[in-house]
């Protein structure tokens, strides 16, 4: 057990050896069949886990300037880079010209003029792929599907001709394949097996090869398990490149690229909070712990539910909520979980953080930035907050 004594909670705990092991399955998995994996940096920015992954010899895939920049700064090739999002900004598109990443990913006609535009005052011929939303439901949470008609993603086919059409008029495209993304979270391979389909046909009845495509970017979206982390801390790459490999029927010399981001990340991090109080209610009773939902929103953004162990007890089993500090009715972790008798000043470790958790805290409350502790051969190694812990953790409530 790791000794997290001194150390100012909360904070994120990544350990790094699992996230190697995790990216080596990856990487070799998708080696079988030359498929390439950029990692979606939007899971996790941070700087030590971008670099193994980088190490690793991942490209990476953006959603904004900013990430592309994070990417570039970690050390991603910027031949490897990707760039995709529905509201690119001319600073972005210009940003992404200046370093000459692999390719804009276009989710609309209106985009692909601009960026036509942007590179013709440039003088310069943009690399563009099209994302398409191709109508494939994902199986997941209505608020993580991305490849349906009511969401804002993609090129719906009824305008792909157009957008095509538009790459070889357009002096200053160069049209490179097509994108795809349908979702996060999946959980089983049905929607990829129905995306591959939907793709054959795509490809097919579009003569994308002749459009000179010879670029298939299937997006990220493969799911983690959170509800047995533990016993399953490693997603099954195995089965999921392989149902590719028996499913897509593209011309030779297609590259397939992946962007994989909470498959990869997901099950390294965990957030750790203290509790400060437990808190009779009616009819429950609370758990409150020094993180709320700025460190961690998936729980009141999409009911994500996270498991949640207590490393600090080993008394008897009592049913609580667990709720963080902030003044939101949504700032709850878990309703009517079981953990061991809980008091203020346990440790409290909410599994699975290591994707979507870090990368989308608020500052909501002026809530102060969590700290990272980086864990190797089950020490920690690094530490990113160092300032000395607030003595009142050592006042102990008299009820409760
Ligand atoms: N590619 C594109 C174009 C994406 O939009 C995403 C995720 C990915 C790749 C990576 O997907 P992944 O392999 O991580 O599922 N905040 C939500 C997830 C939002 C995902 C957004 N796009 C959550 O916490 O569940």
């Amino acid at each position: 057990m790791v000794d997290f004594t001194g150390i100012r909670t909360p904070f994120y705990c990544y350990d790094l050896d699992l996230l190697r092991d995790t990216v080596d399955l990856a990487s070799a998995e998708a080696d079988r069949y030359g498929y390439i994996i950029h990692y979606a940096i939007k899971a996790n920015n941070d700087p030590v886990i971008a670099g193994i992954i980088r190490d690793r010899g991942m490209g990476a895939d953006c959603v904004s300037g900013n990430e592309v920049r994070r990417s570039i700064e970690v050390g991603f090739p910027v031949r490897g880079i990707v760039f995709a999002g529905v509201g690119k900004t001319d600073e972005e598109i210009n940003f992404a010209l200046d370093k000459d990443i692999f390719c804009l990913n276009c989710e609309s006609v209106e985009e692909l003029q601009v960026i036509n535009e942007i590179a013709g005052r440039r003088g310069e011929i943009a690399r563009v792929a099209l994302r398409i939303n191709p109508a494939v439901p994902a199986g997941t949470h209505r608020h993580i599907t991305t490849g349906m008609d009511e969401n804002k993603f993609g090129i719906s086919l009824p305008h792909l001709q157009t957008a095509l059409d538009l790459c070889s008029n357009s002096e200053n495209l160069e049209f490179l394949g097509l994108h795809f993304h349908i979702g996060s979270q999946i959980a089983s391979l049905g929607p990829y097996r129905e995306l591959c389909e939907r793709v054959n046909l795509i490809w097919k009845e579009y003569n994308i090869e002749e459009y000179g495509g010879y670029v298939l970017n299937l997006g990220g979206g493969y799911g983690i398990d959170y509800n047995d982390p533990e016993g399953n801390p490693i997603p099954d790459f195995a089965s999921f490149f392989a149902l590719f490999s028996d499913n897509l029927r593209l011309p030779g010399g297609t590259e397939v690229h992946f962007e994989l981001g909470r498959s990869l990340v997901g099950q390294c991090g965990r957030l750790v909070s203290r509790v400060l109080y437990t808190k009779k209610g009616v009819g429950k009773n609370f758990v409150i712990t020094d993180a709320g939902m700025t460190e961690l929103m998936r729980p009141s953004l999409y009911q994500a539910v996270h498991r949640i162990i207590n490393i600090s007890s080993s008394g008897e089993p009592e049913t609580y909520d667990v709720v963080g500090p902030v003044c939101e009715s949504t700032d709850v972790f878990a309703r009517d979980t079981v953990l061991p008798l809980t008091k203020r000043g346990d440790l409290i470790q909410i599994l699975s953080c290591g994707a979507y958790a870090e990368s989308m805290t608020l500052r909501f409350n002026l809530r102060d930035t969590a700290g990272s502790v980086y864990i190797s051969n089950g020490e920690i190694i690094s530490v990113t907050r160092t300032e000395a812990i607030d003595t009142s953790e050592s006042v102990s409530a008299t009820i409760g």
